[in-house]
């Protein structure tokens, strides 16, 4: 079977932000275990307005044309305000059928490692049809991130990143077979 295409998407555009730090670790994990094409998809490069405020249509064409490419996500998720960024909830609302039946995971950070935005996602996911993974690496802004800024993750947070790694791609298989009955294993 074809290697799965898995983006691990960076849900902060704040300047200044920390997810490219955790992304990339996301992302040197991953292709260790060289059992995915894994792939970095940073919201900010896709310039999206707010959902409805401009005419956005190339913006839109572009960020669904990459999703569209993945069969599964990692979202790097940080609390605001109890709940997701504003630039990830809007890059979810600026699709649909691109983001159904395929699998996910989140890392997420935070004070109290982002648990609740990571909970806020979830419901979202599930009206988006993308099926969430239990396994859940929660890092802390306290003791993963030195002086709240340089990203020096705990070892134990491996064991819960390369599980959740094992979900999104147990899922991400099962779920390309319903999206293209070809890619199932008879
Ligand atoms: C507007 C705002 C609200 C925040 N609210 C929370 C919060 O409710 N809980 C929390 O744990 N951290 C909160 N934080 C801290 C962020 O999680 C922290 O700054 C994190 O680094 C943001 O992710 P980023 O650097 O990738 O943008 C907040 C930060 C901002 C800017």
């Amino acid at each position: 079977m074809k290697k799965l295409n898995i983006g691990i998407i960076l849900g902060s555009t704040r300047e200044g932000r920390l997810s490219p730090q955790v992304g990339e670790w996301v992302l040197r994990i991953a292709e260790e275990r060289g059992d995915a094409n894994y792939e970095i998809v940073d919201i900010a490069d896709y310039k999206l307005p707010l959902l409805g405020e401009a005419d956005a249509s190339e913006q839109a064409a572009a960020w669904n044309t990459k999703l569209a490419e993945l069969d599964g996500f990692v979202f790097i998720v940080q609390e605001y305000n109890h709940s997701i960024s504003a630039s990830l909830k809007n890059a979810l609302d600026y699709a649909r059928e691109a983001w159904n039946n395929k699998s996910a995971g989140i890392v997420s950070y935070g004070s109290v490692g982002g648990a609740r935005a990571a909970e806020h996602l979830r419901g979202i996911m599930g009206e988006l049809s993308i099926a969430d993974v239990r396994v859940h690496p929660a890092l802390s802004l306290f003791t993963d991130f030195e002086n709240g800024s340089v990203f020096k993750p705990a070892d134990l947070h491996l064991v819960n990143l390369n599980g959740m790694l094992d979900q999104v791609l147990a899922w991400g298989g099962a779920l390309k077979t319903l999206r293209e009955p070809a890619a199932a294993v008879l």
